[in-house]
């Protein structure tokens, strides 16, 4: 698929407000790739395509889940809010011929992180929860760092995830919280949580 091909897509399917999300994604998405010596139409295409069963219904959903179960392994029991990464990443594979395993698993992990994250997958995770358009105030934080250090800024992310998911009383997805021991224990190695006192 085609860059272009993707945008169209995006812009068909999306309401024009998640429309703008996406593209400011993919802008922060391609400037990340470029910094890290990633793919950047890989990072174009994969957050072009992120966000694509976002604002499909809960039933549509589980229906994409039912249809193709062998992709879609435990989707269905994981917290409702990241069904829609999943989804995206089955649509992307069997309805618009997107084969590249990076693109799919990044478009997959999007919401979650998973343990062993590529650097794909850490550029779309960060792009998307950093994207131009978000408020919070540490987002223009986690852009900076994000350029600088993408593997710490994962870790931060993720971590600033967690945490507001469990002060909000919401599921936390098992993937996360793996992910973010995984990104910890690569990143720290063997120090002690006192060596690391302060990082993220
Ligand atoms: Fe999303
Ligand atoms: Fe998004």
């Amino acid at each position: 698929m085609s860059v272009d091909e993707a945008k169209r897509l995006a812009k068909k399917n999306l309401s024009p407000k998640r429309y703008e999300h996406t593209c400011n994604v993919r802008k922060l998405a391609v400037k990340l790739a470029k910094a890290h010596g990633a793919d950047e139409k890989k990072a174009a295409l994969a957050a072009l395509l992120h966000d694509i069963a976002k604002e499909l219904p809960r039933d549509r959903l589980l229906q994409i889940f039912t249809e193709n179960a062998i992709i879609a392994g435990n989707a269905a029991q994981r917290p409702a809010p990241v069904w829609h990464g999943a989804a995206a990443a089955i649509l992307a594979q069997t309805q618009y011929g997107v084969d590249d395993g990076e693109i799919l698993s990044a478009i997959r992990c999007h919401t979650t992180g998973r343990p062993g994250m590529t650097k794909l997958d850490k550029i779309i995770y960060l792009a998307d929860m950093a994207s131009y358009e978000r408020t919070y105030p540490e987002a223009e934080q986690l852009r900076r760092h994000a350029l600088a250090d993408l593997d710490r800024t994962a870790i931060e992310g993720l971590g600033l995830s967690i945490a507001w998911l469990k002060a909000g009383g919401k599921p936390v997805d098992e993937e996360s919280l793996l992910a973010y021991a995984d990104l910890r224990a690569r990143y720290y190695g063997g120090r002690t949580s006192e060596q690391t006192a302060g990082e993220p």
